[in-house]
């Protein structure tokens, strides 16, 4: 293990840290009787179902030794300080539910250059009051752009892409994140490989033993089943699920991109390595590992190859492995899938699989929302997540790095007339600004002429109107796109779970259109909303009036208010409220004895809010209480007010 003597760490733990107060060790060794009689506790509490499940489905009991062999060298090997990290995140509970989270989504070289220049950038983050980094990917992967799938195609587990920094780097970079009470999320794409990656090119060369870790077809009949019965990923920019090989005469199985090779978890080798991968990262000191497409991982011909139940076997048996191993560490499931699939992922209770999921229908209803001014399926979808158990968490987002496919519940759209490929084309041209009203932006994604299907690439400001304000030099658009923005966070911070700001939204960060000069990101869309940080705008923050001054200080208000009232604890409950008027959302949060009515104006018109009992409110954007019956409402505007 790493830890690189830099600079010394200096700052105390941040006033929003949630974990590390009193829980730093000293550098000193641990008691190793105590700790090892921990692991044995944690060992004893999982070791049954984790041989059973892992017995029936690889049946291999030399291999299942050589796995509990391995987490505890992994264990063993795990610094003191993670150690104790772990120790007191077990005591706190699940410690990422906190009210007192904010998440921030981050490219380190778009972002500040390399994993040093993050570091020195925490105080930025610190001022956005962020205390969760989630870096996007920083594995060693291919240096032509066009095959890496921004760092999805993974060349080396255990090595940083050398433009960005050293694993040392990392692992210094979580110790100061750890000091200022900061966790790092990171991704395990654990679906595939890049084809660059050795077992890939040791399996090229014919090695058998590495081409049992992929899927090699040479039966055109299978390849064609595999084509009839599994959906297509990238339609346009990477159609169908084979790559052919012509060095071996056969197909190799590549669902997302052809450059990255589908692992296959029928063989436990590839199993219990990427197991050994994953605790190695977080022996660096990662604390969220995002499991990255994890619906693929199992293929089964005759399948569509998505959720398969083997899937939630992988998974339950990796959250067993992290709880004897590193039981401060959290799973943070990538289902974008539609809800039906995405709930079981968290598991049950007794037996839960991913700590989190994102809340990807939400997000994706919120944009249909934004652009049909009609709360009422949206309504349906914060309902369905609020029923769940409080326990089950979601990532709320309104925009990553991905595009944003359209999956709505379209059976219930159509009992309202709006039939799924027409009205994906009306969102899709709404937010290229082609409909009317529409002051948005951005490109389409993986338009398919087959289907007529097609998402949507572009940042939040962009979406917001605060490009096309910009462009125009319309300071009343302005206006209004900047509190639309302003409104979309507000109802993000509004729902429990953990809120994830994409880096650049908390400046208003519009669309970048270089990508379509730069061959080999031209292709894909993704890259207009993965523009390089415009530290320039920075500066804007403190100039009173700037986009930025009224976004990011806006924001920080916001935030502030979640952190600090009860009302925003995770334990509130938490339901919508039907009002006379499809544009307006409101959103009921009660906890320790306060009702909090929060309501957001999806309509381009002023509105007359008539509140449920005319009483003493108080107005936390303010801070005043004032006797209400109705209060006014600006177009795209919201308010908070507590009872
Ligand atoms: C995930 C990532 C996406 C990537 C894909 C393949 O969906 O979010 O960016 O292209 O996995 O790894």
């Amino acid at each position: 293990m790493s830890s690189k003597a830099k600079q010394p760490i200096s700052s105390a733990c941040m006033s929003n840290a949630i974990e590390c107060k009193g829980a730093l060790p000293t550098d000193g060794r641990g008691d190793a009787g105590l700790e090892t009689r921990a692991f044995q506790k944690r060992l004893e509490r999982h070791h049954d179902e984790l041989r059973w499940l892992y017995m029936e489905l690889y049946d291999n009991g030399d291999m299942f030794a050589e796995l509990v062999d391995q987490m505890r060298r992994f264990f063993d090997d795990r610094p003191d300080r993670l150690k104790a990290l772990d120790a007191a995140r077990e005591e706190a509970g699940a410690w990422y539910r906190s009210q007192k989270m904010l998440g921030m989504q981050m490219y380190i070289d778009n972002f500040a250059g390399t994993i040093a220049g993050v570091e020195a950038r925490l105080p930025y983050l610190e001022r956005c009051r962020v205390n969760y980094i989630h870096l996007m990917p920083f594995l060693d992967t291919p240096t032509d752009k066009s095959r890496s799938d921004g760092g999805y195609a993974v060349k080396d587990f255990r090595s940083v892409r050398p433009d960005l920094g050293t694993m040392d780097d990392l692992a210094h970079l979580a110790q100061v994140c750890h000091e200022r009470g900061i966790s790092l999320c990171m991704d395990f794409v654990m679906n595939h490989t890049s084809e660059e990656h050795e077992w890939a090119r040791r399996a090229r060369a014919g090695e058998g033993e590495y081409m049992s870790r992929y899927f090699f077809e040479a039966n055109q009949d299978v390849i064609d089943r595999y084509g009839r019965d599994v959906p297509q990923v990238f339609p346009t920019t990477a159609p169908g699920h084979w790559t052919y090989l012509p060095e071996l005469g056969q197909c190799v199985m590549t669902q997302f991109y052809p450059y990255q090779w589908d692992l296959n978890y029928k063989n436990p080798r590839v199993f219990n390595e990427m197991m050994y991968n994953f605790l190695y990262l977080a022996n660096q000191g990662i604390d969220i590992m995002r499991l990255d497409a994890v619906p693929y991982i199992w293929k089964q011909l005759g399948t569509n190859c998505r959720n398969l139940p083997q899937v939630h076997t992988l998974v339950r048996m990796m959250r067993m492995i992290g709880e004897v191993v590193c039981p401060g560490v959290v799973l943070l499931g990538e289902v974008v899938m539609a809800p039906v699939e995405v709930v079981p992922y968290f598991g049950t209770v007794e037996k839960p699989e991913c700590h989190m999921l994102y809340n990807v229908t939400t997000m994706a209803t919120t944009w249909h929302t934004v652009a049909t001014g009609d709360v009422r399926l949206l309504r349906l979808q914060l309902d369905a997540v609020c029923g769940l158990p409080k326990e089950y968490t979601f990532l709320n987002y309104l925009r990553c790095h991905d595009d944003i496919g359209w999956g709505l519940d379209y059976p219930v759209l159509r009992r309202w007339g709006q039939e799924e490929v027409p009205h994906k084309r009306y969102l899709n041209d709404y937010f290229q600004g082609y409909a009317p009203g529409s002051t948005s932006r951005g490109a389409l994604y993986n338009a398919d002429p087959v289907t007529g299907d097609a998402r949507f690439c572009a940042t939040t400001a962009s979406m917001c109107g605060i490009e096309a304000a910009g462009f125009e030099g319309d300071a009343e658009a302005m206006k209004v796109a900047v509190r639309k923005d302003l409104m979309l966070h507000a109802y993000m911070l509004t729902q429990s779970g953990l809120p994830i700001i994409y880096s650049g939204d908390e400046i208003g960060q519009i669309n970048d259109y270089s990508y379509r000069d730069d061959p080999e990101k031209a292709d894909d869309s993704r890259y207009i909303h993965r523009g390089a940080f415009p530290w320039g705008l920075v500066e804007e923050i403190d100039r009173e009036g700037t986009v930025q001054n009224r976004i990011f200080l806006g924001l920080l208000e916001l935030e502030r208010i979640r952190c600090d009232d009860p009302v925003f604890s995770a334990e509130a409950t938490v339901g919508t409220k039907d009002y006379s008027d499809v544009s307006i959302l409101w959103i009921v949060r009660e906890c320790a004895g306060k009702t909090l009515h929060a309501v957001f104006n999806f309509s381009d018109r002023e509105k007359t809010i008539w509140m449920p009992e005319q009483a003493e409110y108080t107005d936390l954007l303010s801070g005043e209480r004032t006797e209400l019956a109705s209060f006014e409402l600006p177009a795209w505007g919201f308010a908070w007010f507590e009872l």
